[in-house]
């Protein structure tokens, strides 16, 4: 049994020891035991905002099953602003013609995306009659009107000003997505770059109204085909492949999404008042980076 320290060590100070510094009471001492005396919060809690995060859980019906519904949502939620800050990085290394900043980024991402889809596990084999046992208290509320979510579809080329719309009286979330719909998104950095890069991308494609959706281009398909059909090791392809590695767990999240409804659901209408699956399944359809796709065609 190591020795443990005593109850009264987690308040007296021992000779010469300072709150907070380690000195007497932790490892550095000699000590095998962790430090005890902090004088305020500990550094841990001043780091992470664990009281915070964990006193914003305030489930709407008596339902046991409610806490594992709204704390993967909010798990979900920090997923997307650690991939929106990724592809951000990402964007801002492109732009600077710094692509192995840019694939260190993307490549964070698609582990991240990996952790974010594992998540659907506590919501993945609800049956309708647990998911009623709650949803009627979720009221007209709905993951379509996730923010977070939003500024990762726009960073992805999927821009629509109209889902700027229900964020009208959030005004920092709404700066913040008008904002997203106006920038290039991660994709038109990709092209941009690849066109600095030399490759035949049409100025129409680098130059395009970025607050618009994107719409695949033959010619970047081209430029994809002939990347893909050179050096396996080229650091184009490379920057393909992560590419296709986020667009693939995007449209994994999509699918999983779209299961776990139907499963908790079936073809109800969805809080948000969308017609649910149906429009789900229109949704999950929706190409991510599309020439990525279709280019492998012509290798
Ligand atoms: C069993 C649980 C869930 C069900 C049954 C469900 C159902 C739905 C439905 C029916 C929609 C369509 C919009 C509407 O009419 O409401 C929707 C949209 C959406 N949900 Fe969920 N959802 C579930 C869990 C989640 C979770 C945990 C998240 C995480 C944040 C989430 C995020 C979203 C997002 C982002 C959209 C919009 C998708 C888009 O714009 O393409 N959902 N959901």
């Amino acid at each position: 049994m190591p020795s443990q320290p005593s109850e009264s060590s987690g308040t007296s100070q021992p000779t010469g020891a300072q709150p907070g510094t380690g000195a007497g009471t932790g490892a550095d001492s000699g000590s095998e035991n962790p430090n005890l005396d902090f004088a305020g919060t500990t550094p841990y809690e001043d780091y992470v905002k664990a009281d915070v995060l964990t006193h914003l859980q305030h489930p709407l019906s008596d339902d046991p099953g409610e806490m594992s519904f709204l704390v993967t949502t909010q798990v979900m939620e920090l997923w997307f602003t650690v991939i929106v800050h990724e592809w951000t990085v990402a964007s801002r290394a492109l732009r600077a013609d710094d692509p192995r900043t840019a694939l260190e980024a993307l490549k964070r991402s698609v582990y991240e995306m990996l952790s974010l889809n594992a998540s659907w596990e506590p919501l993945a084999h609800l049956t309708p009659a647990q998911f009623n046992a709650y949803r009627g208290a979720l009221g007209e509320g709905s993951g379509f009107q996730s923010a977070m979510y939003r500024r990762m579809e726009f960073m992805l080329g999927e821009k629509s000003a109209s889902m700027l719309v229900p964020h009208r009286g959030a005004p920092r979330v709404h700066d913040e997505l008008e904002k997203a719909l106006h920038e290039p998104s991660l994709y038109d950095e990709v092209l941009r770059y690849l066109a600095r890069r030399g490759e035949d991308i049409p100025e129409e494609v680098t130059g395009r109204d970025v607050s618009q959706r994107y719409e695949p281009h033959p010619r970047v398909e081209q430029v994809w085909a002939r990347i893909y059909s050179g050096d396996p090791g080229s650091e184009l392809l490379r920057l393909g492949e992560a590419l296709t590695e986020v667009a693939e767990q995007v449209w994994r999240w999509r699918n999983d999404h779209l299961v776990a409804t139907r499963r908790a659901m079936g073809s109800k209408q969805g809080t948000g008042g969308s017609a649910g699956v149906a429009w789900l399944e229109k949704r999950a359809r929706k190409n991510v980076f599309p020439e990525l796709w279709t280019a492998r065609s012509y290798v």
